[in-house]
C-alpha cells in the first residue's frame, strides 16, 4: 500500500495531528460555558422580537425561544425568506407563536413602521424581550448607504436598532410591571468592536477615508463598538430613570453563518480564518446560547450594561474604547441622527 517508507511516516503525521486537532476542537467545546435551561424565566406566552431572525444566529435564536413556548416576532426584512424560515422551525417544534414582521432597519420610516404594526397588533401584553441581532456582512473596501444617507453599518447596527429600542421602551415597560419582572434587551455586538475607532465628527466617514483590517472593515467594527457603548449608555440610564428593563450586550463568537464565509479574502486571511473557524466555529445554534442565556438566565436578574460571550460575563470594561463620555456623546448625536422626538423617548 506505501511505497516507501516517507509515505508511511508521512501518513502517520497526518493522522497524528488529525486526532491531536479534533482532540483540541473538541476540548474548546466542552470548556466554554453553555446555556443552563434549570435556571431560566418561564418565558412561555410572553412576546420576544428578534430582528434579522431570518438567518443565521437570529434563526437560531427564535428556534429556541419558540421551543420555549414564547411568542416570538420575526422582524426582517425579506418577508418571505421569513416566512420559510418560520415553516422550517415548525417541522421541527409545536411550541410557542410564530410572527413573520416587516422591518428594514435601513430605513428609519420603516422602523417607525414596525413599531405602529408591532403596536397594534401585539402590544397587547407588552414586549417581555428585544433581541437586537440583525447586522449587515463584512464587505471590505467599500462604502455604502441607507435610505437616509448614512453609513449602512453604522445606520443598520446601531442607529436602526437605537431608534427601535426608544421606541420600543414603552412596551419594554409594560411588560416588566405586568409581569412585575425586569423586561430585557439584548444586543449582539461582536468581538470585532476592538478595532472600533469613533470620530464622532465624522461618523459616517464624509470627509476622513476609512481604513479596514485584514479581516475586518473599519464599518462594521465602529458600528459593533457602537453597539457596546449604547449597551453601556442604555443601561445607565434605564437605572437612572427606574425603568425596570435590564440592557446586555453578547459576542455570540465564531459563528458559521454567511457573514463570514462568502467574502472574498486575500488567501493568507483566508487559510487563518479556516484554522479559527475549524477550531472555535461554532454551530448557529451554538453560536445564539449567549443571547439565549441573556434573554432568560436568572442569574442576571440583577445585571445590567455588561457583556457576555460564551455564557459568561465578560469583562469588556477595562478596555479604553469603552468609555462613558463616548457612551453619552454617541447617545445625544444618535438621538439628532434619528430624529427622536423629546416625547418619544423614556430616557
Ligand atoms: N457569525 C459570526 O461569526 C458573528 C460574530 C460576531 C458577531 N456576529 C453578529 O451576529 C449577528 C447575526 O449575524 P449572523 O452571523 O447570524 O449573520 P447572517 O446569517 O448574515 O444574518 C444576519 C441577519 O440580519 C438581517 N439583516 C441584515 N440587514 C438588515 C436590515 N437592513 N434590516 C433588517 N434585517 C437585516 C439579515 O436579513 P436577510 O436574511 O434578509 O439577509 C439576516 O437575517 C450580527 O449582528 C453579526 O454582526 C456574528
Ligand atoms: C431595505 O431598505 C433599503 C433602503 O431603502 C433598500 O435599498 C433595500 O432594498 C431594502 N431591503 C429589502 C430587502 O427590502
Amino acid at each position: 500500500m506505501f511505497c516507501c517508507s516517507f509515505c508511511l511516516s508521512l501518513f502517520n503525521w497526518i493522522i497524528i495531528t488529525a486526532v491531536i486537532s479534533f482532540g483540541i476542537k473538541f476540548l474548546i467545546k466542552k470548556l466554554r460555558g453553555h446555556v443552563d435551561i434549570t435556571n431560566e424565566v418561564d418565558i412561555s406566552g410572553k412576546t420576544v422580537i428578534v430582528t434579522g431572525a431570518s438567518d443565521g444566529i437570529g434563526k437560531a435564536t427564535v428556534e429556541e425561544f419558540a421551543t420555549r413556548g414564547a411568542r416570538v416576532i420575526l422582524a426582517c426584512r425579506n418577508l418571505q425568506k421569513a416566512e420559510r424560515c418560520v415553516q422550517q422551525i415548525r417541522s421541527r417544534t409545536t411550541n410557542g407563536e410564530l410572527i413573520a414582521l416587516h422591518l428594514n432597519l435601513s430605513s428609519l420610516k420603516s422602523v417607525r413602521n414596525f413599531v405602529t404594526e408591532f403596536n397594534q397588533k401585539y402590544g397587547d401584553k407588552g414586549l417581555s424581550i428585544l433581541v437586537n441581532n440583525a447586522g449587515v456582512g463584512n464587505p471590505l473596501g467599500v462604502r455604502k448607504l441607507t435610505e437616509d444617507g448614512f453609513e449602512e453599518s453604522f445606520g443598520v447596527n446601531h442607529l436602526g436598532h437605537f431608534l427601535l429600542t426608544n421606541l420600543l421602551l414603552p412596551q419594554l415597560d409594560k411588560a416588566a410591571k405586568e409581569e412585575e419582572m425586569p423586561s430585557r434587551i439584548v444586543t449582539v455586538s461582536s468581538g470585532a468592536a476592538r478595532f472600533g475607532k469613533l470620530n464622532f465628527e465624522d461618523l459616517m466617514f464624509e470627509k476622513t477615508p476609512f481604513v479596514d483590517t485584514a479581516f475586518f472593515s473599519q464599518f462594521l467594527c465602529n458600528s459593533k463598538l457602537a453597539n457596546n457603548l449604547f449597551n453601556l449608555e442604555l443601561a445607565k440610564r434605564l437605572r437612572a430613570k427606574k425603568v425596570n428593563v435590564r440592557s446586555y450586550a453578547v459576542c455570540p463568537g465564531v459563528v458559521e453563518t454567511n457573514t463570514v464565509l462568502e467574502f472574498p479574502f486575500p488567501p493568507v486571511v483566508k487559510i487563518v480564518l479556516w484554522i479559527t473557524r475549524f477550531f472555535m466555529g461554532k454551530t448557529p445554534k451554538e453560536g445564539a446560547e449567549t443571547t439565549v442565556y441573556c434573554s432568560t438566565s436568572k442569574y442576571l436578574t440583577h445585571h445590567s450594561g455588561e457583556m457576555y460571550r460564551n455564557c459568561e460575563f465578560w469583562d469588556y470594561s477595562k478596555r479604553p474604547k469603552l468609555n462613558e463620555q463616548d457612551a453619552k456623546l454617541l447617545w445625544e448625536k444618535s438621538e439628532k441622527l434619528v430624529l427622536l422626538g423629546r416625547d418619544e423617548s423614556m430616557l
